[in-house]
């Protein structure tokens, strides 16, 4: 019988945008399985809750049948192990993000030899996308349409009005 090939996408996803749904879009044409996996471990304080961002994700991926929202604790490549997933991927949009990504890539690599990272390309129009960017225009009173989930741009002002 042919293995299913996992692939784990994780992320901090504070909030969600259309980036990271274009990955994922890309990711499930690609592998049999995809599972977004919420960061539970934050350095910095999250806009939304672990619920919240995991509910969003789940909500805007509805209908995508071979992708799973989950959340994860402690290291990525123990919870890879633990899903039967042999690639990460990852969303890579410029020069900028390169530094980062190859640092994770190697030392998730070095912890677990088996397991590939894969980075993806989202399309051009988000290639400027990012939750910290998405949150700070959000933040000042700028648009942020076309950018995130509408269930995301709703939640962004309810959050943003009552603090
Ligand atoms: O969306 P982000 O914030 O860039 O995602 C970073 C994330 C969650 C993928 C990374 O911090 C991570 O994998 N954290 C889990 C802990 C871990 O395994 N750290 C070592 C990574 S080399």
């Amino acid at each position: 019988m042919k293995r299913e090939i996992v692939a784990i996408y994780p992320g901090s996803f504070d909030p969600v945008t259309n980036g990271h749904l274009d990955i994922i879009s890309r990711g499930r044409s690609i592998f049999d399985r995809v599972v977004v996996a919420v960061s539970v471990n934050q350095e910095k304080t999250p806009l939304f809750s672990l619920d919240e961002r995991v509910q969003m994700l789940r909500n805007a991926t509805t209908g995508w049948d071979n992708v799973d929202v989950d959340r994860f604790e402690g290291l990525l490549v123990n919870y890879a192990a633990d899903r039967g997933a042999s690639v990460i991927l990852r969303g890579i949009r410029a020069v900028t993000d390169f530094d980062y990504e190859f640092q994770m890539a190697l030392m998730n690599r070095r912890l677990q030899g088996k397991l590939e990272t894969v980075f993806l390309v989202p399309a051009e129009k988000y290639t400027y996308l990012s939750s910290s960017l998405v949150k700070e225009v959000a933040s000042l009173g700028g648009s942020v349409e076309g950018l995130v989930p509408a269930e995301v741009l709703q939640k962004l002002q309810l959050k943003l009005k009552t603090g």
